[in-house]
Order: structure tokens, then sequence, then C-alpha cells
């Protein structure tokens, strides 16, 4: 039920703190630490190499995963998108795990490569908001999302439960493998519950950002580096679905190379700078294309104020900022759909779980 909401989305992005408390919850032991099922310890300590497999949004998410299962476990990962590794499939490891990451459970091209590896012989894992779902079902583990009912068809809350979620397998590998951590992932990821209270509590922020730049504009792009850069993925991929307008999110140093060729007076770009080590360089990309008349909004942990909008996040720590920097993009493109008169909810030509190839 949406209550007193006007749309699904708005609820399903206001409810993300609390998904994020629920998780914590779920995967607390009695000693107040991260515990996962030990099967699934023992099914990555056991693989040589994991390969994450997903469509769209949990695609976006499976990038993020990427590099926390990297950067704190050390373990190797592969992202693949699930209609591409059917028919391109890589060189696999000796022993590979596989992680399927689907809201719904039932995308039919995640399942395509689960019957695929199945018959190779080997094992995988789920991500899922939806227990007993066909992906839960046929692989060999499964954790779930716990995110609640996700309504509208853009995914939004899942998003985030599928990266809390993957850092907590990260967290629980690194543990696992003697890796001392230099950080309290409960304690984290509960700032980070809180800096996504703050942010949906300033809408109106968005909503001025988005009436004045995106309600008539043809065009939009994201820019951001490393982690920052998968999160613009996922910022194109929402304002797109729901609005319509056609977005790109891409690599900051690659503006240079061909895009920075679409960029007339007014495009609004929109970069997010949460990296210390990058964020240098994004903000002098910020400075090219407002030179050639862009209309640019920096969304920045730093406070800064170095284009002509700019969206301030609360401090979170540099694995989980994902998490954060896509509030505002939720809800950018929330009311960009709103102010353009579109349907919010079921956006047209796209269904909420796609169970066909
Ligand atoms: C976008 C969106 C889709 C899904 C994709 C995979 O907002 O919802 O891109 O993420 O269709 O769906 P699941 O996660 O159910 O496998």
């Amino acid at each position: 039920e949406k209550g007193t909401y006007p749309h699904y989305m708005l609820k399903e992005v206001d409810e993300q703190p609390a998904v994020m408390r629920k998780i914590i919850m779920e995967y607390q032991n009695e000693d107040g630490d991260i515990k996962l099922d030990s099967s699934i310890r023992e099914a990555i300590s056991e693989s040589d190499r994991l390969y994450i497999i997903a469509c769209g949004t949990s695609y976006h998410a499976g990038l993020v995963g990427k590099q926390m299962l990297e950067k704190i476990a050390e373990v190797p990962t592969e992202v693949h998108i699930a209609s591409e590794f059917s028919y391109n499939m890589p060189l696999l490891s000796k022993n590979p795990l596989f992680i399927f990451i689907s809201q719904s459970g039932e995308t039919a091209d995640s399942r395509s490569v689960l019957v695929h590896i199945k018959k190779l012989g080997h094992r995988s894992l789920t991500l899922t908001n939806v227990g007993g779902s066909t992906l839960s079902r046929e692989a060999d583990h499964t954790l779930l999302l716990h995110a609640g009912p996700e309504i509208a068809v853009a995914s939004t809350k899942a998003y985030t439960a599928q990266i809390a979620v993957l850092s907590l397998l990260a967290v629980d590998t690194a543990k696992a493998k003697g890796i001392t951590l230099g950080f309290d992932p409960i304690q984290e990821l509960s700032l980070a519950a809180q800096a996504m209270e703050v942010l949906v509590d300033q809408k109106d922020i968005m909503e001025n950002i988005a009436r004045d730049y995106l309600a008539v504009t043809r065009n939009c792009f994201f820019i951001g580096r490393g982690v920052d850069y998968y999160v613009c993925l996922e910022a194109a991929l929402k304002l797109k679905e729901i609005s319509y307008i056609q977005a790109e999110g891409f690599a900051g140093g690659e503006l240079k190379h061909g895009t920075i060729a679409l960029i007339e007076e007014g495009t609004p770009v929109i970069a997010i700078a949460t990296q210390a080590h990058v964020n240098g360089s994004i903000r002098s990309n910020l400075k090219e294309v407002a030179s050639r008349g862009a209309h640019t909004c920096i969304i920045s942990m730093d406070g800064l104020n170095d284009a002509s909008d700019q969206i301030v996040l609360p401090e979170v720590h540099e694995y989980l900022t994902p998490l954060v920097s896509v509030v505002p993009m939720q809800l950018l493109a929330y009311y960009a759909a709103l102010h353009r008169g579109c349907d919010v909810d079921k956006p047209r030509n796209l269904a909420k779980s796609v169970t066909v190839e």
C-alpha cells in the first residue's frame, strides 16, 4: 500500500534507510558481528573467481559489488550482463562461483545463464528480494535482500539493498580470509542509513533542480570516476526509464574522447565526486563542460561549491558512497518525470519483471 504517498517510487526511495537497518538486523549474529551462512563462506573460499551475472539496475549494483569484493575481500570478480554472457562467454577460471543478482528472481536472461552454468557443473549463489523465486530455487545458495516488496517499475530500494548485502558478503569473505578490515562494517552501514535519511528529507533541493533544469531538457549527462561512474550509469538509467530524457552516464576521462561534442548551451551535466583521489579530475571535467555552456551540478561530500548547483552528501565510508550518492539521483529522476507529466510508477514499454529473453 502506498498510503499517503503519491507514488510507490517515492515511498520506496524513502524506505531505504529502514531497509539498511533491516539488513543489518537480518545479517547480524548474537555477538553483533556480520555472519552469513557458513555454506556461502565455504562456496566463496572454494572458488578462485566470482562471476556476477545480472541485468539493468541489478547489473549496476553488481559493478559496485565487484569493487567491494576485490578491494575489501581481495577476491577476483567479474561482472557480466546476463544477455551478453549467454552467447559471449568469457574464459572461465578453474573454480568459478556464479553470483546472480536479481530483485525479482525471475529475470529470464539471468535464468538462462544459471541453467547453462549448472549444466557445466558450476556453483551458484543468488541475491534476490524474493525468497522462493526461480533464481533462488535453482541456485545452490541464496542471500535475501530484505527490501520488502518493490512495486514501482523503476528499482530503487532493491539497488541499495543489493549493494548493502554485497558489502556484507565482501566483509564476511574478508574476515574468513583473515584480512583486517580497519572499519566496523555494521557501524558504517548504520551511518550510511543515517546519511540516506538526511537526503530523503531534502527533497526540495532535488525537486528544484529537476524543475529548473530537467523539466524541458532533451538530454542529460552524468559523469564520475571509479565507483562514482557506476552510480552514474544507474542515474542515467533511472532518468531515462521514467522521464524519457535521453541520458548517458560515463567516465569523466572519456569526455574528451567524444561525448563533449554533445555539450550545448544549457545541457545539464551532473557530476558525482565522492572519491578523494579523483575529485580534482572530475571537477576539471565540470569546468570543461561549463566553459562550453553546460549547466553543471556537483554531488559531493566535501561541500566545495564549484558548479551551478550543488548537492552535499553526508560523509560515509568510501566503499559505501553509492548507497548515498544514488539517493539524489533517484529523486532527480522522480521529480523530472513528475514535471514532465510521466507515469512515474509505470513507465511506457516496461514491465516490473522481464520474464522473456
Ligand atoms: C530498472 C530496472 C531494471 C531491472 C532489470 C533486472 O529500474 O528495474 O533494469 O533492474 O530488469 O531485474 P531483476 O533485478 O528483477 O533481475
